[in-house]
């Protein structure tokens, strides 16, 4: 109870403290609050441009990562974090070469014009990439909803029903509930965590992999999970009276709604 609490505070906190930073209402580990505020801001359709990313955005000369021209044309450049690196639209280089003893504005930069070159980072390799992420991020955001929508029906007339049917009170067919809530948490986490490796640097191949690997773990359980809270329920709510399956069902469900908590616990 106590480590539940620990949890459900740190979450609190977290949570709140970007909404007053950036103002993002839904809870979005393990991407960080101004990476995610980064995402939502994003236009989807101009990101999938390759064209469009070749004109108004420019790799960050450390990590890589595209970022988005300042809208007032000034030319100090700021990646994300963890990055957070420093850096001239224009030439390229680390931003304190031009301030200090320069005592050169926002606008002006005295180096050479950067060349941009076909190997490395392209608009190309940054648009499809984003292409993907943001694709099975969509997908995976309209799991959750469904999800959600699920949830809603069952405190309001799928448990009700199922009481009389089952014999069962309210409270003891909340383990379905918790399956959906489940299902729908999952989807959630495994949507950021699309955004999450949006964010990954190109090179962190082994992270990728990594990601890729517990995305993969946590997508295994939560699909036979939902398979079986879909599927039972149907029969449950066909069947014409108590079912005797109905514990089987009990402890199936709350076995697959664990393992699923558990790997997604590890995204
Ligand atoms: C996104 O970009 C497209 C194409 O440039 C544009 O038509 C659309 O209005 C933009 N959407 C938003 C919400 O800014
Ligand atoms: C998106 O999902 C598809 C289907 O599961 C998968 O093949 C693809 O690798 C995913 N894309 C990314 C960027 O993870
Ligand atoms: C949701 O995320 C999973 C990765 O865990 C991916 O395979 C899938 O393509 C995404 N979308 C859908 C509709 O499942």
């Amino acid at each position: 109870m106590y480590i539940l609490l620990l949890v459900l505070e740190t979450l609190m906190s977290y949570v709140s403290a970007c909404l007053v930073s950036v103002g993002i209402k839904d809870t979005h580990s393990p991407v960080d609050c101004e990476s995610a505020a980064n995402w939502l801001a994003m236009n989807s359709s101009d990101y999938q441009d390759p064209n469009w990313v070749r004109q108004n955005t420019v790799p960050c000369p450390r990590c890589e990562l595209r970022i988005i021209e300042n809208q007032d044309w000034s030319l100090k450049m700021k990646c994300l974090p963890p990055c957070s690196y420093d850096f001239c639209w224009r030439c390229r280089g680390v931003w304190t070469e031009h301030g200090g003893e320069n005592g050169l504005d926002l606008y002006t930069c005295i180096h050479d014009e950067y060349e941009e070159t076909v190997l490395g980072n392209t608009a190309e390799s940054a648009a499809d990439r984003y292409r993907d992420c943001h694709q099975n991020w969509t997908n995976n955001e309209s799991l959750m909803q469904l999800a959600k929508a699920k949830l809603q029906q069952l405190h309001t007339d799928i448990i009700p029903g199922l009481s009389n049917k089952q014999l069962a009170t309210v409270q003891q067919l909340q383990f379905i509930a918790e399956a959906w809530s489940q299902i729908m948490e999952s989807r959630r986490v495994l949507k950021w965590s699309y955004a999450y490796a949006y964010y990954l640097r190109e090179d962190q191949v082994e992270k990728q992999a990594f990601l890729k690997l517990k995305q993969d773990k946590a997508e295994i359980p939560l699909r036979k999970l939902y398979n079986y809270a879909e599927d039972e329920l149907n029969a449950l709510l066909d069947s014409d009276g108590p079912s005797e399956n109905f514990n089987k069902f009990r402890s199936d469900l709350s076995d697959w709604t664990r393992i699923t908590r558990i790997t997604t616990s590890f995204l």
